[in-house]
């Protein structure tokens, strides 16, 4: 018979609880993933009761108030506070996200606050996103070109061609959708996916790009496009509305075309 064990801190267990201050009359229970790769310890859930008459209405508010006023060492990414920089997604109430826009009355009962699944975690919120940065370096997102410039001018786009644009150069790379993607769980060595896919389409589609056919040939690979299987868990999460899904359906779709060229 197999016998399976688990590896090394993967069994959460439950952590300290922090109780709301004396008089509070306004409370919220937040319950929140700490890992702390300087100790032995299992992962656990810290429960943090929380003031909300002192607290702002966003998710990261409730975070930066546990950090400042309760507890230092909770550890989690932030910059821009307004869903630009990408670097506060989570795994918040079950769905991937940003902790910056996801408004606290969204959300019903206890707040479950997780780091992205199926990432290594670097400590508490913070996931390592080094091979997805690698992914993302791997489809050379930027213009490449083989003619020069029209002297001393701008390469210009009409405004239909830079309109393809629409819907994909918003993206902010906060890999809440590659992280809601099982194929991606499963795959995430060989396959690029939904994020880093949307990214290579938003290339593909640049009227001033020179290596279409160059970028196409690197994503015809089993693993590199096609272990897409249009689960849609990516559409369905992205923080910013995009539609990484319809992308590479975009994409598989020139590769189709292409060879019945
Ligand atoms: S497509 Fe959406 S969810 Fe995916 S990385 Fe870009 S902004 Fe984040
Ligand atoms: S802090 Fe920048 S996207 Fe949330």
């Amino acid at each position: 018979m197999a016998e399976f064990s688990l590896p090394k801190n993967s069994r959460i267990t439950q952590g300290k609880t922090w109780r709301a201050p004396a008089g509070a009359t306004n409370v919220r229970t937040f319950k929140v993933y700490r890992w702390d790769p300087d100790t032995d310890a299992n992962p656990r859930t810290d429960v943090y009761e929380i003031d909300m008459d002192t607290c702002g209405p966003m998710v990261l508010d409730a975070l930066i108030k546990i950090k400042n006023e309760i507890d230092p060492t909770l550890t989690f990414r932030r910059s821009c506070r307004e869903g630009i920089c990408g670097s506060c997604s989570m795994n918040i109430d079950g769905r991937n996200t940003l902790a910056c826009t996801k408004a606290l009355e969204e959300i019903k009962g206890e707040v479950k606050i997780y780091p992205l699944p199926h990432m290594p975690v670097v400590k508490d919120l913070v996931p390592d996103l080094t091979h997805f940065y690698a992914q993302y370096a791997s489809i050379q997102p930027w213009l490449k070109t083989e003619t020069p410039a029209p002297s001393g001018r701008e390469r210009l786009q009409s405004p239909e061609d830079r309109k393809k644009l629409d819907g994909l150069y918003e993206c902010i790379l906060c890999a809440s959708c590659s992280t809601a993607c099982p194929s991606y769980w499963w795959n995430s060595d060989r396959y690029l996916g939904p994020a880093v896919l949307l990214q290579a389409y938003r290339w593909i589609v640049d009227s001033r790009d020179e290596a279409t056919g160059e970028r196409l040939d690197q994503l015809e690979d089993p693993f590199r496009l096609y272990r897409c299987h249009t689960i849609m868990n990516c559409t369905n999460t992205c923080p910013k509305g995009l539609n990484p899904a319809e992308a590479i359906g975009e994409i598989k779709q020139l590769l189709v075309e292409r060879q019945g060229a």
